[in-house]
């Protein structure tokens, strides 16, 4: 067994475990990142790509928000559409913030170059990695990789390591308290190098189902449909997609779209989830290894960053100030967001698809829903304030 020492062992290199561990670099505190997938895996990954005003912000305090000013586009606002009906959701009026169109994809290959710039060690390919004694002051992560068997010793562990990771795991059942909605659909989502039918994101509800389009690029599109669970990706050829979300955005919309081959087409299924406690003995949950959000709050990514903020945060106070009371108020700080997070991204949900045996009144309620937005200032507001973000207490 090879031993290895760091302050903070990263168990997952997506996101939240490498933005963690460029945060804690630039304070001076050591880790070691550890996934189980390739590098070229992690970085072909295609994910969402809607920062918040304030995942904006911490990727410029990191250091490497450089590319997403480049390439990234700043979104002002958003459109809700019913049958057709469209509403803009005035995000700049009404909060005086952006959001950012950039690829989760570009975020990860920008944070995964710099922590090896920096000579930052990010262990890939590893199996069988599995958390230990994570209740005692010297917990640690054994692994495997190039058939040789290693174990870090570390102070702390962080389990950045998705809804499907190990480290969830290493809480007792007895303490470990799961809440969780899985929603009858999926998202059939393709990428087109065509540019985008709006400047502005458009989430559209229609009577046929749910349908979002968005973008990578002013060149580069990336556009959903509501799907049924049992479909297949070879079940939708690109030319019945294209029929599909062009009903379903309505003629004014779709006269604008230009269609071409996709490179990517996949289905994701939506779920809400939450774990808690995010903190057990001296291992810490963050982002998608703690809560799921159904993707049209666009959440997912945002609410990782936030909670690493908030980690990196707390080790600095513990390790530069001998002030553990952020650690010990991780759980509590993180969770009273991410439930106001989760409500947000469950009401978009609720208000936008198509629900299998929905009543006639409860397609009459999505329809209140959206004219009570379209009516109300305050509701619009509301609307914008959580889709630029929530505040952070850190
Ligand atoms: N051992 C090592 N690594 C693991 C293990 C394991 N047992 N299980 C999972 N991992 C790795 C995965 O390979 C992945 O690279 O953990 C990483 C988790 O990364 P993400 O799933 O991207 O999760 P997170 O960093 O929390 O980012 C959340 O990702 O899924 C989107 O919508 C979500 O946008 C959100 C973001
Ligand atoms: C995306 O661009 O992939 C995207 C945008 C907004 C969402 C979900 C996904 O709500």
């Amino acid at each position: 067994m090879k031993k290895k020492k760091t302050q903070v062992c990263i168990i997952g290199s997506g996101p939240a475990g490498l933005l963690l561990s460029q945060l804690l670099h630039n304070e001076g505190i050591s880790s070691i990142v550890i996934d189980r997938q390739s590098r070229e895996h992690i970085e072909a990954r295609v994910r969402a790509g809607v920062l918040e005003w304030g995942s904006v912000e911490a990727l410029d305090e990191a250091g490497i928000g450089a590319r997403m000013h480049k390439e990234g586009i700043p979104h002002a606002g958003f459109e809700l559409a019913f049958n057709g009906d469209r509403h803009r959701i005035d995000i700049k009026g009404h909060t005086g913030k952006d959001v950012m169109i950039y690829g989760q994809t570009e975020l990860t290959v920008d944070l995964i170059a710099r922590r090896l710039e920096q000579a930052g060690e990010i262990v890939f390919s590893a199996s069988d990695v599995v958390p230990l004694d994570v209740k005692s002051p010297s917990p640690k992560v054994r692994y495997c990789a190039n058939g040789e068997n290693y174990e870090i010793e570390c102070d702390h562990i962080a389990g950045c390591d998705g809804f499907h990771g190990v480290s969830k795991s290493a809480i007792p059942d007895d303490v470990l308290k799961t809440f969780e909605r899985v929603y009858p659909f999926g998202w059939l989502g393709l990428l087109v190098d065509k540019p985008p039918v709006s400047e502005e994101l458009i989430y559209a509800n229609h009577e046929r189902g749910f349908a979002l389009s968005s973008m990578r690029s002013k060149t580069r599109s990336r556009y959903y449909i509501q799907c049924s669970l049992n479909d297949k990706v070879e079940d939708w050829s690109d030319q019945r997609f294209w029929d599909e979300f062009s009903l379903r955005m309505g003629p004014q919309i779709a006269a604008d779209l230009q269609t071409g081959d996709s490179f990517e087409k996949s289905i994701a299924p939506l779920r809400s989830f939450v774990a808690e406690p995010m903190r057990y003995g001296n291992l810490y949950l963050a982002g998608d290894a703690a809560h799921i959000v159904p993707p049209t709050g666009a959440k997912g990514l945002n609410l990782a960053i936030a909670d690493v903020r908030v980690l990196s945060r707390a080790f600095v106070e513990h390790y530069k100030r001998n002030n553990d009371a952020y650690l010990d108020r991780y759980s509590e700080i993180c969770l009273k967001r991410v439930w106001k997070v989760e409500r947000f991204s469950w009401f978009m949900s609720m208000m936008l698809h198509h629900f299998p045996n929905m009543s006639a009144f409860e397609k009459r309620m999505q329809r209140a829903e959206f004219d009570h937005i379209v009516g109300s200032e305050t509701a619009s507001r509301s609307v914008a304030e959580n889709y630029v973000g929530l505040p952070l207490e850190i």
